[in-house]
C-alpha cells in the first residue's frame, strides 16, 4: 500500500475507471442517503467534519496504518440503525462505491479501513447492543460491541457461563465471529463459530435476513468464512457455554538451554491432555546477563481448581514443574482480566474501555502437524536471536477441535494440527524503514519455518490476516488469485465459499484485498 503515493493512484484510478468524477460519486451517495434516512448528518462524516480524524484514528489497532501517507476514506459512515446499514450498502451500491466495513478495526494488516482505491468506511461501532438470557443461554450480540463488553455482560448474569472467543478485550465482534474466533477455551469448546446459532446480515440489496431467511450456504459462509466478502453482519447470535465458578491460571518461564527440552515435551501432550487445560507458549528472543537467548513462557487456562491441576500436571507433564504456588484460582471472568494483562484486582469494568494501547505490527500464522525435533527447535531458536525480535505464540489444538468436521465452517484446520504458530513482532519506531526491517525479519523466520509446518497447502488462520500470502486486485478479485491465499485459509472449503459468493454477490460488490471471487461469470 506505500507503493504508490496514494495522489497519484487515485488520480489513475479515477482516470481509467470512472465515468464520474470522484466527487460526483461522493454526491451520488451523499444524495442517495439522505433521501433513505433523514439522521444524515449524525452518521455521515466527510474529511472536512471536526470529528472525521478522531473517528477514523480510534479503530486504528496497528500504527502503521496511522500515517500521513495511508489512505483515507472519502467518507465515514457511522449506521445508528439495521436500516442506516442497509440504507449504506444500496446507496454504496448505486453511487458504485467501494465500501469497508469495520467493527473493532483489529485487522492486522488494517483493511477495514485502508484502501487503494477510493473507498467509504461503514464503521459498526455504534450497533454493540448486548443482550443476554440466562433461561436458554444464548445471547444476541452486535457486531460493533467488542469482546470485553461481551463478557462483561455474560459475567453480570452468571458466574458459571462464558464464552469461547479472543483473548484481547477490544476486538470486534464483527471481525472476530465472522473469521472463526478462538480463546484460551479452544480445546474445550472450539471456535466461537462453534457456537453461533443465528445471524442478521444486510446483503447487497440491502436486504435484512436472518439465518432463514438467508439460508444454511450463507449463514455457513459468515460463519468463519469472513463476512466481508458476502455482506455486513449486523449480530451474531450465540450459544454460552459452562464454566466452572472457579477456574486456574498460572504463567511460568523458562530460558534456553531448560526451555527447549520443555517446549519439546509440550508438542506431546498439549493437545493430548484434559481438554479443561489449555497451556500457551510464548516464544520471544531475550538479553539474560548481556547474553541473548530464547525465553518460553508457558501461560495457562484450567477449566478446574489448583488441586486437580496440579496432579493433572504430575502426571502428564512433570518437565514443566508446576507446584500449586505457581497457580492462582479465580471466577472466569478474573481469568479473562489475567489473560487480557491487566493487574491483579482491576475491576471487571476494565473490560468495557474501548482504549488500547497500539503498537506497528505484524502478524503471521501457521499450523504444526509434527513435533519439531530438538535439533529442529535449537535452530529455530538460533535463527530468531539472529534475527532480532520476532516472537512466536504457539496455541495447542486438539480436544473439541479435533471432533469437529473441517467442513462443518468455513475453518478447515481441525484435526491433525498439535498447534497453530503466530509469528509476532512489534516496534515502536515511527520510520518508514523500521517497517521495512521488522517486516522482512518476520517474513524471513515464515520463510525458515517452511519445513516444520503445514504443507500443500501450507494453512493460515483468517483472523490472523497476512496479506504476504496473495492478494487479489481491486475489482478484479479472480477465482485463481483467489485461490491463493483461499486454500491457505479455507482448504477444501473455498470452493464452497466460491459458490455461496457466486450466488449472493456475482457481481462482486463486497470485495477486498482477500475476499471470496465469485466464480467468472
Ligand atoms: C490485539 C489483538 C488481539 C487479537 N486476539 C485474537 C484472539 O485471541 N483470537 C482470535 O481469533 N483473533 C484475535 N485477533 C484477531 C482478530 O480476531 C481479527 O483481527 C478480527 O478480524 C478482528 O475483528 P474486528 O471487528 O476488530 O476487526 P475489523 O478490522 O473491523 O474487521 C476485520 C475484517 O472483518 C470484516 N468485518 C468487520 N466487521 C464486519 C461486519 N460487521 N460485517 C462483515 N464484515 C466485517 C472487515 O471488513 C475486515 O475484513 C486479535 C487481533 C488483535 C489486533
Ligand atoms: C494516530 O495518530 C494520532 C496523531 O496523528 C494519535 O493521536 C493517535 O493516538 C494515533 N492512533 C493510533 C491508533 O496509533
Ligand atoms: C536449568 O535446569 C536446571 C535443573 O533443573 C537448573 O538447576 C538450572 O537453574 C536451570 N537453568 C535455567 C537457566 O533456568
Ligand atoms: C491478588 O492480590 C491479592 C493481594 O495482594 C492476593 O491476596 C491475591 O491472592 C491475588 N490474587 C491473584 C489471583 O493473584
Amino acid at each position: 500500500m506505500e507503493k504508490f503515493p496514494p495522489i497519484l493512484f487515485l488520480l489513475l484510478l479515477l482516470l481509467l475507471f470512472f465515468p464520474l468524477s470522484w466527487a460526483d460519486l461522493h454526491d451520488n451517495f451523499i444524495k442517495c442517503l439522505s433521501s433513505q434516512s433523514n439522521q444524515l448528518s449524525s452518521i455521515v462524516y466527510t474529511p472536512t467534519n471536526p470529528s472525521y480524524t478522531k473517528i477514523l484514528q480510534f479503530y486504528i489497532r496497528n500504527r502503521r496504518f496511522n500515517r500521513t501517507a495511508t489512505p483515507k476514506p472519502a467518507l465515514i459512515v457511522t449506521p445508528l440503525t439495521e436500516t442506516h446499514v442497509s440504507a449504506a450498502v444500496v446507496c454504496a451500491k448505486s453511487a458504485g462505491i467501494h465500501l469497508k466495513i469495520r467493527s473493532g478495526g483489529h485487522d492486522y494488516d488494517g483493511i477495514s479501513y485502508v484502501s487503494d482505491d477510493p473507498f467509504v468506511i461503514l464503521d459498526m461501532f455504534n450497533l454493540r447492543s448486548i443482550t443476554i438470557d440466562p433461561k436458554t443461554q444464548t445471547g444476541w450480540v452486535q457486531a460493533g460491541a467488542t469482546l470485553g463488553e461481551l463478557y462483561y455482560n455474560i459475567a453480570d448474569i452468571s458466574k458459571t457461563l462464558g464464552f469461547p472467543a479472543g483473548v484481547c478485550p477490544t476486538v470486534g465482534v464483527g471481525g472476530h465471529l465472522s473469521g472463526g474466533g478462538y480463546g484460551n477455551m479452544l480445546r474445550k469448546y472450539g471456535l466461537s463459530v462453534d457456537h453461533v446459532i443465528d445471524a442478521r446480515i444486510v446483503d447487497v440489496t440491502g436486504r435484512i435476513m436472518d439465518r432463514t431467511a438467508m439460508g444454511e450456504d450463507l449463514f455457513w459462509a459468515i460463519c468463519g468464512g469472513g463476512g466481508a466478502s458476502f455482506g455486513v453482519v449486523l449480530a451474531y447470535k450465540i450459544r454460552l457455554v459452562p464454566v466452572p465458578e472457579i477456574v486456574t491460571v498460572f504463567r511460568i518461564e523458562k530460558t534456553a538451554p531448560n526451555a527447549t527440552d520443555i517446549v519439546h515435551k509440550w508438542q506431546f501432550v498439549a493437545d493430548k491432555i484434559d481438554n479443561d487445560l489449555f497451556i500457551r507458549v510464548l516464544i520471544q528472543p531475550v538479553t539474560i546477563n548481556k547474553k541473548r537467548t530464547i525465553r518460553a513462557t508457558f501461560i495457562s487456562l484450567f477449566l478446574g481448581d489448583a488441586d486437580r491441576l496440579v496432579k493433572l500436571m504430575g502426571n502428564n507433564f512433570a518437565e514443566l514443574g508446576l507446584k500449586k504456588e505457581d497457580c492462582m484460582e479465580m471466577s472466569w471472568i478474573e481469568s479473562v482480566l489475567y489473560w487480557a494483562n491487566f493487574d491483579n484486582g482491576t475491576s471487571v469494568g476494565a473490560l468495557l474501555d474501548r482504549n488500547s494501547n497500539v503498537n506497528f505490527l505484524k502478524r503471521k500464522s501457521d499450523y504444526v502437524q509434527n513435533p519439531i525435533s530438538k535439533d529442529g527447535l535449537e535452530w529455530i531458536w538460533k535463527k530468531m536471536i539472529e534475527l532480532g525480535k520476532t516472537g512466536f505464540v504457539f496455541n495447542p489444538y486438539g480436544g473439541k477441535m479435533s471432533e469437529i468436521s473441517p467442513e462443518a465452517t468455513p475453518f478447515p484446520h481441525r484435526a491433525g494440527n498439535i498447534y497453530k504458530i503466530q509469528y509476532s513482532v512489534n516496534w515502536n519506531d515511527e520510520g518508514i524503514e523500521e517497517d521495512k526491517n521488522f517486516i522482512s525479519q518476520i517474513r524471513r523466520l515464515y520463510s525458515y519455518m517452511t519445513p516444520f509446518v503445514s504443507k500443500s497447502p501450507r494453512g493460515a488462520f483468517l483472523n490472523y490476516r497476512d496479506l504476504d500470502i496473495g492478494t487479489t486486485e481491486n475489482g478484479k478479485n479472480s477465482y485463481d488469485e483467489g485461490k491463493v491465499y483461499g486454500v491457505k485459509y479455507f482448504m477444501g472449503n473455498f470452493d464452497r465459499l466460491v459458490k455461496v459468493k457466486s450466488k449472493v454477490d456475482p457481481e462482486n460488490f463486497f470485495r477486498n484485498e482477500q475476499s471470496i471471487p465469485p466464480f467468472p461469470s
